[in-house]
């Protein structure tokens, strides 16, 4: 059973016995056209079985951890991804030597029914398309540089154009970090948009912001266990909800180059 999900998404029910009963091809196919690929109803994998699932899909990018993030919720976390707190939207890959074209989820377990947490995807194509031409055409000539603190995985300076272009797709795409307010987040992110001063960035950047968050252009996931979220991380940026009351969470992630 397919649903489709507003304003982006499939949600897939049961659609093999197996995650490794669908072909990595078959699986990207699926995936970058509908852009969060939600299967439900197909057993986990255990970590070395996902990471041979990745492996032949195509690299894996792999990490100080190795190939597969545990993201949980830690009770004194040094870096705001462990935290209770919401996520900026990012894309995922700005600080790694090369950025993922997926990145693919498992949903160990889920929240409790309320209890937030729901990772929220922003369509950058859809984006583009609702702005006009002479804001693409300012974008298109924008470059921004992100600094953080290596506190957990990643870390350092990298500057990226803020525009790019789908490699199956061909289509425009955005690729933004936003920044994180070291009065808010643990591991702040500094955002410098090249040739611009911080007073000119500013009102540039809070329109982008208020662009990306339109929530005609956002799906908002809220996690069931068992849950296997496969997401397009080119078309896509995403960022994450706070937490409610305890709640918590524990998803399983690998990136795919
Ligand atoms: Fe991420």
């Amino acid at each position: 059973m397919t649903v489709t999900a507003e304003p982006f998404g499939r949600v897939v029910t049961a659609p093999a016995g197996d995650l490794r009963d669908i072909a990595p091809a078959t699986l990207a196919d699926w995936t970058v056209a509908a852009k969060v690929l939600v299967l439900r109803g197909v057993p986990l994998l255990d970590k070395a079985d996902l990471t041979t699932y990745g492996e032949s899909w195509g690299e894996v990018l792999t990490w100080d951890f190795g190939a597969v993030l545990d993201l949980v919720i830690e009770e004194e976390p040094k870096n705001y991804l462990f935290g209770r707190g919401d996520v900026p939207f990012h894309w995922d890959g700005a600080f790694a030597r090369a950025t993922p074209r997926f990145f693919l989820f498992q949903c160990v377990r889920a929240p409790a029914a309320g209890g937030g947490g729901e990772t929220v995807f922003s369509d950058t194509t859809e984006v583009i398309r609702r702005a006009g031409a002479d804001l693409v055409e300012r974008w298109s000539r924008t470059e921004i540089t992100y600094r953080t603190e290596k506190l957990k995985h990643y870390g350092g300076e990298t500057t990226a154009p803020l525009l790019g272009k789908h490699s199956v797709t061909g289509e425009t795409i955005m690729r933004y970090n936003e920044p994180l307010d070291p009065d808010h987040y643990l591991n702040p992110v500094w955002t410098t948009v090249d040739g611009l001063s911080d007073a000119e960035a500013a009102p540039f950047l809070a329109d982008l912001s208020t662009r990306l968050h339109d929530p005609d252009v956002c799906y908002a996931h809220e996690w069931r266990d068992g849950d296997i979220v496969v997401v397009d991380n080119q078309a896509l940026l995403h960022g994450r909800n706070a937490f409610r009351g305890s709640s918590s969470r524990h998803l399983q992630r690998i990136q795919i180059l």
